[in-house]
């Protein structure tokens, strides 16, 4: 195996640690160095088990900081790039518009234009991988599923913000032949889900008795995937991937979400040794989300055709493994909802 350093941006935030942990580990030779702002969404004790591994860097910055940008692609020679950095959640977009511009286009336009200058147009060896999502597509009625080539419709500020990164990293592949390669995912569920999210929102809420907020009717359609089986797709499509392509990565795993919150109130009713249908009278139908897409479905057989990824995880494994995991780290889950989990690179890194 080569020797790489890896620009991850993102790397504190709920996939992005999953990749770093996956490359870290399964990679020694590599350097891995993990760019985050530490937004709200950045959260260093997702990776307190690899953080003192000898290929592993934290560098906490913008990826709208073009200055800090140069100076590690400079001081690492980095040669690779995974992009995950992003504001992520659609509903925050709904009242933020501004800051998803900022980071997701501006932010992805920096970075692009300072790998490129610091990889003077030599290219090879070189690669910038970019990290979008299902929702660029829009909504997909029932029966048909997204392709690759299926016409880009955003309709919220987020997947909006999303749309236009993925344009930029095309136009910098076209115009200037930097060696991209970008991913479109589908809804990703597992361990270190910030609970703003349906899944580690409605487990967090179980545990508390709290109301289950189901937006609109509850048939809104979503596509779940294991977050380690995004990784490992990840891992397959920086390596493997094809320059200046796209791969769509999915579980072909559609669920209704009143269907799913059903199911996670009766898994932790067994868990918790309550009796069964305790948890479900705490689900409460809210106002629908404006905008709100009804079907998100994924056609990932390019990538599963060509690069031979395909998820190593079900649904009833992925979700058990899920819950188990919020359950068993209770000290996670309060300092996010607490908010201290924000001190812990003030305790790590202050003497670093
Ligand atoms: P997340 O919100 O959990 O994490 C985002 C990370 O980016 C955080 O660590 C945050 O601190 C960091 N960040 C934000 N702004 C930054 C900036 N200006 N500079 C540097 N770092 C910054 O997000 P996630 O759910 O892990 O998603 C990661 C990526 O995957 C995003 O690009 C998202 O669009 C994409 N995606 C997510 C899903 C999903 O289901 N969560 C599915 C498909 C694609
Ligand atoms: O499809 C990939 C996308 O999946 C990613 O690009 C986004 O970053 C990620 O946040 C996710 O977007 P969604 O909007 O689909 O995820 P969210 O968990 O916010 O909502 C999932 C579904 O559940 C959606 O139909 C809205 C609904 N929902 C959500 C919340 C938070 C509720 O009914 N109640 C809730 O409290």
């Amino acid at each position: 195996m080569s020797k790489r350093n890896i620009l991850i941006t993102g790397g504190a935030g709920f996939i992005g640690s999953h990749v770093v942990r996956l490359f870290v580990t399964k990679y020694p030779d590599y350097q891995i160095y993990n760019y985050d702002k530490l937004t709200y969404a950045g959260n260093l004790e997702n990776l307190k088990d690899i953080e003192d591994s000898k290929n592993y860097t934290f560098i906490k910055g913008d990826i709208l900081d073009s200055d800090t940008l140069k100076d590690t692609f400079q001081k690492h020679a980095i040669d690779g790039v995974i992009h995950l950095a992003a504001e992520s959640h659609v509903d925050r977009s709904l009242h933020n518009p501004d800051e998803f511009a900022m980071t997701n286009v501006i932010g992805t336009i920096r970075l692009l234009q300072v790998a490129k200058d610091a990889w003077k147009n030599n290219f090879e060896g070189k690669r910038f991988y970019h990290i979008s999502t299902d929702e660029v597509y829009g909504s997909v009625e029932h029966g048909k599923f997204f392709t690759e080539e299926t016409h880009i419709d955003p309709q919220s500020p987020y997947s909006s913000s999303k749309a236009s990164s993925d344009h930029f990293v095309q136009a910098y592949h076209n115009s200037f032949k930097l060696p991209t390669v970008l991913s479109r995912c589908s809804n990703n569920y597992g361990p270190n889900h910030f609970p703003e999210k349906l899944i580690p929102l409605m487990i967090h809420n179980i545990l508390q008795q709290k109301p289950l907020p189901v937006y609109g009717k509850g048939e809104n359609v979503r596509d779940w995937l294991f977050v380690v089986d995004h990784a490992r797709a990840i891992d397959t499509i920086f390596h493997k991937g094809n320059t200046g392509e796209v791969y769509n990565i999915g579980g072909n795993n559609e669920w209704k979400n009143i269907d799913l919150v059903h199911l996670l109130c009766s898994i932790m009713d067994k868990k918790l040794n309550r009796s069964e249908g305790e948890s479900a009278k705490l689900i409460t139908y809210v106002t629908d989300r404006p905008g709100h897409d009804l079907r998100y479905a994924i056609d990932a057989s390019k990538l599963t055709n060509t690069l031979g990824w395909k998820p190593s995880v079900t649904f009833e494994v992925g979700l058990e493994k899920t819950v188990d995991w919020y359950l068993n780290n209770p000290d996670w889950l309060s300092h996010v909802t607490s908010g201290s989990y924000q001190n812990y690179y003030q305790h790590m890194y202050s003497n670093r």
